[in-house]
């Protein structure tokens, strides 16, 4: 397999979770309230499988790797738009989180907010996929020799086999300062929240 073959199934994966997205964003709309189960979820898919996971090897490793190539002026550019769909999306997403939160403590106005970024998190993931796709991935394997393209390809599997350990590591460590932070707080009573 092409390590782009790899990307291409995780934007399968991220296409399911943007068709659940856009009738929802109307429905809530509609209805005046929000699915804080399924915006959890979608928050979380889209910061850490979507985000840290799946653009994290584009750009640590697919771009990275593309960087030290001659690339040509056009692709270039596209490496360059690319990272800035990126940054939007993770921008987005952040912005979507804080205005779920907002809702939840009561300041309703923050609906359409919610709304909006999820309509605007759909279109931009939609066109962002399409791109690299159809006209991304495969001209870019034209700088990589077979070797290379088999290296990717275990750098790729490499990257998510750490990339779950860390996650949970991450959060375990989370959640035992958490814990023990409580613990001692309530051990000494001087707790101030
Ligand atoms: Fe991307
Ligand atoms: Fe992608």
């Amino acid at each position: 397999m092409l390590p782009i073959g790899l990307l291409m199934i995780e934007h399968r994966l991220i296409e399911r979770l943007i068709n659940l997205m856009d009738p929802r964003a109307v429905e809530t709309g509609k209805e005046g309230k929000i699915d804080s189960g399924f915006l959890d979820f979608a928050i979380d898919f889209l910061k850490t499988y979507a985000d840290k996971c799946h653009h994290g090897k584009e750009e640590d490793i697919l771009f990275r790797t593309l960087e030290q190539k001659s690339l040509s002026v056009e692709h270039k550019e596209m490496i360059k738009d690319l990272l800035h769909d990126h940054l939007r999306s993770r921008k987005m997403v952040d912005a979507l989180a804080e205005s779920k939160n907002k809702y939840l403590r009561g300041d309703k106005s923050a609906l359409n907010d919610i709304t909006g970024y999820i309509q605007n998190l759909v279109q931009l993931y939609r066109r962002h996929i399409k791109k690299e796709d159809k006209d991304f991935f495969l001209p870019m394997m034209g700088y990589l020799d077979k070797q290379e393209q088999s290296r990717m390809l275990k750098d790729f599997q490499d990257f998510d086999q750490n990339f779950i350990q860390s996650v949970y590591k991450n959060e375990m460590i989370n959640w035992e300062g958490r814990k023990f932070k409580k613990k001692e707080c309530d051990d000494s009573k001087r707790c101030n929240g």
